[in-house]
């Protein structure tokens, strides 16, 4: 098999990039291991950002989002059972969110990539990449109980945190920067209509709960638990209760149950890979770096990745020249840390830490007091939530990046 771009899997990161390289005219073979049912099916993020929103509407994958997204102009902050809110819309010049399931994301893009004669292969397994510091990459996989090979000219590592392809580039030559945080969210989805129009985070001295959603039927909820939390810890009474003690509000919020479809534990982490090229391959998304969901930011990141990287390779393809395929790592990276900083500041702002004490709590009131009445601090908040523009620091010649290790 050939072709010019072989991405390696198809979460958003790798349908998105097969996608806009389609609309530039180059070819693509998408190669994921799990098959097309669970990866339409897998439920993870569900916000997205101004930009992630207009993207899918501008490249033509966006009707149905258009048609069954939820547009939110705020989100409310709750602690010492207040509600504030935030007006995203006004403190950004009228940008907001679209809450709409990831998956529903990778199911119009896998549709429109097959519809246009996109090849995806599901199902793979033994994946392996080989000669990505020469001119002529080969990704190695079988298929269907035969080995195959597929030769292209650039290979991009889409493949999420435990995928290969971050693995296959040499320890000395990447350098990765991590911190695990002292908890974890028990992610819940219920059939129960949303009890409030707008995200609720909210702060509590029991840890930090998140009312989010899906539809207008369908709930999602977080809670903040400690590492190492089985799901089978939480039954469902106990869910309920936990969810109605930590977003109770003085003035008497009710909080809508209903069955619950689905639960999963999932561990906060940031994460990420430097620099995130090597040779021929390319990394996106959750194989680059991880972000804490507190901010919302992990699909938008990948998405804003993949548009670096088909704006680079568009040029290459067409025009033989490597600038932004050089400048592609850095460019990434500057967008990436300042989302590392959010989505590590919006977590700080409202869990519970490990060390929680009088002083500690006092400060993340006194913070949370600072946000939703200070215009300044709010739009911090605000235009970070809904995402700034993708090259937001390109007014900065040089980036800062620190060269010395932090020993
Ligand atoms: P993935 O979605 O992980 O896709 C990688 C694909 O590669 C997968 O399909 C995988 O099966 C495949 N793969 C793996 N290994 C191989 C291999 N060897 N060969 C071929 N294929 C392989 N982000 C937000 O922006 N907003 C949110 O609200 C949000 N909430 C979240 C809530 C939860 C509970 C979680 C877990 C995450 C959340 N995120 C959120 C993060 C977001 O889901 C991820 O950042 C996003 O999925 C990254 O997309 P990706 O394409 O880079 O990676
Ligand atoms: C979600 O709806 O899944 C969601 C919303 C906001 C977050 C994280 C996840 O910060």
């Amino acid at each position: 098999m050939r072709t010019q771009v072989g991405i390696i899997g198809a979460g958003p990161a790798g349908l998105m990039l097969a996608h806009l390289l389609h609309l530039e005219g180059i070819d693509s073979v998408v190669l994921e291991t799990r098959g097309r049912a669970y990866v339409e099916s897998r439920v993870r993020a569900g916000v997205l950002e101004h930009d992630t929103a207009q993207l899918l509407a501008d490249t033509g994958v966006g009707a149905r989002m258009r048609r069954e997204g939820l547009v939110h102009t705020g989100l409310e902050l709750r602690f010492e059972g207040v509600s504030r809110r935030i007006d995203l819309a006004a403190l950004t010049s009228g940008r907001g969110i679209t809450v709409y399931g990831q998956q529903e994301v990778v199911k119009d893009l896998i549709a429109a990539r097959l519809a246009a004669g996109g090849e995806i292969l599901f199902d793979v397994t033994d994946v392996e990449l080989a000669g990505i510091d020469s001119d002529a990459p080969v990704i190695r996989f079988a298929h269907e109980g035969t080995i195959r090979e597929l030769n292209c000219l650039v290979v991009a590592g889409c493949d999420g945190f435990h995928g290969v392809s971050r693995g296959s580039i040499p320890a000395s030559a990447r350098r990765t920067v991590e911190h695990t945080y002292p908890f974890s969210w028990l992610g819940v989805l219920a059939q129960a209509a949303p009890s409030a129009h707008e995200l609720i985070y909210a702060q509590h001295e029991r840890g930090f709960a998140l009312h989010s959603m899906r539809s207008p039927e369908v709930t999602r909820l977080y809670l903040q638990v400690p590492n190492g939390t089985e799901s089978s810890d939480w039954p469902t009474a106990r869910i309920w209760d936990e969810l109605h003690t930590r977003l109770a509000t003085n003035d008497g919020f009710t909080l809508k149950e209903g069955p619950i479809l689905e639960q999963g534990v999932t561990p906060m982490r940031s994460f990420v890979t430097e620099p995130m090229r090597y040779g021929q391959l390319f990394l996106a998304g959750d194989a680059a770096h991880i972000v804490p969901p507190t901010g919302a930011k992990g699909l938008n990141l990948a998405i804003a990745d993949v548009r670096f990287l088909a704006e680079a390779l568009t040029t290459w393809f067409r025009q033989g020249r490597g600038t932004g395929l050089d400048e592609y790592s850095a460019r990434c990276l500057r967008r990436i840390w300042r989302v590392q900083h959010f989505s590590s500041w919006m977590t700080g702002l409202l869990h519970r830490p490990a060390d929680a004490d009088e002083f500690s709590h006092r400060l993340q009131v006194a913070q949370l007091e600072y946000v939703t009445t200070s215009t300044a601090a709010a739009t911090t908040l605000a235009e970070n939530y809904v995402g700034l523009p993708l090259d937001w620091s390109s007014r900065v010649d040089t980036p800062v990046t620190p060269t010395v290790p932090f020993a």
